[in-house]
């Protein structure tokens, strides 16, 4: 599957949140040479749920639990688990402790077992945030235990390998599908978003973006004005891309 150009979004806040946006974004992209990729903190039940609720086309690929798991569209176009990923990812990774040593800080909650999984720890911190996470980072350094910390939306922190996370997901993907970086544009709109702006890729943050992802500047990175998707079809011109 060879195409010339990539387009990796976020979901909810991104490529969600106006439909009619997001109906003349895919037409727009129809049958051009053009990759489309999930980037989301969804699971992948809940991101099919979303694609046959509003009657869209199954993506090309699907990068789900902010960057642990990895689809790929097979022949039979069912979006199908990338193994190798998993097996990348699980290097120095030590779920088990990480919950353990976590499990008693004041200010953090275990989200539900839905969203949890063997290469994903997450957790509601809602107040205190700062003061939480010191506290986490001090327990972090003293254990030595490796991991991405990753602070989301003033609501979410979770735990990844440090080896997985949207970015490097979407740098394994474009590899496999021989896109070359510079032809990658990455939207997003929160702090689980931000290592994609980071990563050199092209990046399109929306309109309606928390401050994590607004404040952020960096050579790449297009601040559209639109929201949602009107913000993604307005930077994917600014790129050229349409
Ligand atoms: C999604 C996931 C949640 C995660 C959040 C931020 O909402 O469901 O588990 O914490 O994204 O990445
Ligand atoms: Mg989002």
């Amino acid at each position: 599957m060879s195409k010339s150009k990539l387009i990796c979004t976020d979901l909810d806040g991104t490529f969600i949140g106006d439909d009619d946006s997001m109906y003349e974004l895919l037409q727009l992209i129809d049958g051009k040479n053009i990759l489309l990729v999930f980037d989301t903190g969804r699971h992948l039940p809940s991101v099919m749920g979303f694609v046959q609720e509003k009657g869209i086309r199954i993506p090309d690929a699907s990068i789900c639990m902010v960057g642990t798991e990895i689809f790929v569209r097979g022949d039979d176009g069912e979006l199908v688990l990338d193994s190798e990923w998993s097996d990348i990812i699980s290097d120095s990774w030590q779920r088990n402790k990480i919950v353990e040593l976590l499990g008693n800080v004041q200010g953090l909650t275990i989200q539900d077992e839905e969203w949890q999984t063997k290469f994903k720890a997450s957790y509601f911190l809602r107040e205190n945030v700062d003061d939480v996470l010191r506290e986490v980072d001090q327990r972090m350094q003293k254990t030595g235990l490796k991991a991405t910390a990753i602070h989301s939306a003033g609501a979410f922190l979770d735990f990844l390998p440090i080896k997985s996370g949207k970015a490097k997901a979407t740098d394994y993907l474009a590899k496999k599908f021989g896109v070359p970086k510079e032809h990658v544009v990455a939207c997003g709109d929160s702090g689980n978003d931000l290592d994609l702006f980071e990563a050199g890729f092209k990046g399109i943050i929306v309109g309606n973006a928390h401050s994590e992802l607004s404040n952020f500047r960096g050579p790449g990175a297009y601040h559209a004005t639109g929201e949602y998707s009107a913000g993604i079809i307005e930077g994917l011109r600014h790129f050229d891309f349409l």
